[in-house]
């Protein structure tokens, strides 16, 4: 069996993560303090890495992709998975309105464009590349549930790119 080390700089977060593997009873995983760019790791030492909606919350993207080719065996995989904030998908929106939540949107993260840099910045790491893409389509439903979005709009409120009583529809 592997064993998998959780990097997160958020004690609050460890110590969440922690006691839910403790739930799910799983044995292989322990969760350290660390940040991206400096991973707590021997160079050439790691199978495979999961980043998984960091990259768009870093100011120096380059730095972790690099540090994350650094701690890579050969012949290591990383699974680099973001979100581009830019082409964000609303279904059953006006298109206006949709915008104006984009544009809120752009500001509220470090690195809002983080997907569509990934391949340049795997590439220049020295990594082989693998490419995929999907579109996740937010539906009315879970619009209405959603804390990230209803922050989104009262930033666009904010911002002035929406009326209070658009976004309160
Ligand atoms: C949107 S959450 C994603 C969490 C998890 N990877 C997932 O997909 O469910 C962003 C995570 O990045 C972490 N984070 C923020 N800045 C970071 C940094 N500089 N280095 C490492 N992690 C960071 C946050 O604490 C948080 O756990």
């Amino acid at each position: 069996m592997g064993w998998v080390t959780g990097v997160e700089p958020n004690a609050r977060l460890r110590t969440l993560a922690a006691s839910r593997a403790q739930d799910h009873g799983v044995p292989n995983v322990s969760f350290v303090d660390g940040l991206a760019g400096g991973l707590p790791f021997e160079d050439s030492s790691v199978d495979l890495v999961w980043c998984e909606r960091v990259l768009q919350h870093l100011n120096d993207p380059h730095a972790a992709i690099d540090d994350i080719a650094r701690v890579l065996r050969p012949g290591g995989r990383a699974v680099l998975l973001d979100a581009d904030q830019g082409t964000r998908i609303i279904s059953d929106l006006d298109p206006d309105v949709a915008s104006a939540f984009i544009r809120a949107s752009l500001v509220a993260v470090a690195n809002p464009y983080a997907a569509r840099h990934i391949p340049a910045q795997v590439r220049r790491a020295g990594l082989t590349l693998d490419v995929g893409s999907a579109a996740f389509i937010f539906s009315s439903d879970m619009l209405l549930r959603s804390q990230v979005v209803q922050r989104a709009a009262d930033d666009a409120v904010e911002s002035g790119g929406l009326a209070r009583d658009v976004a309160a529809a």
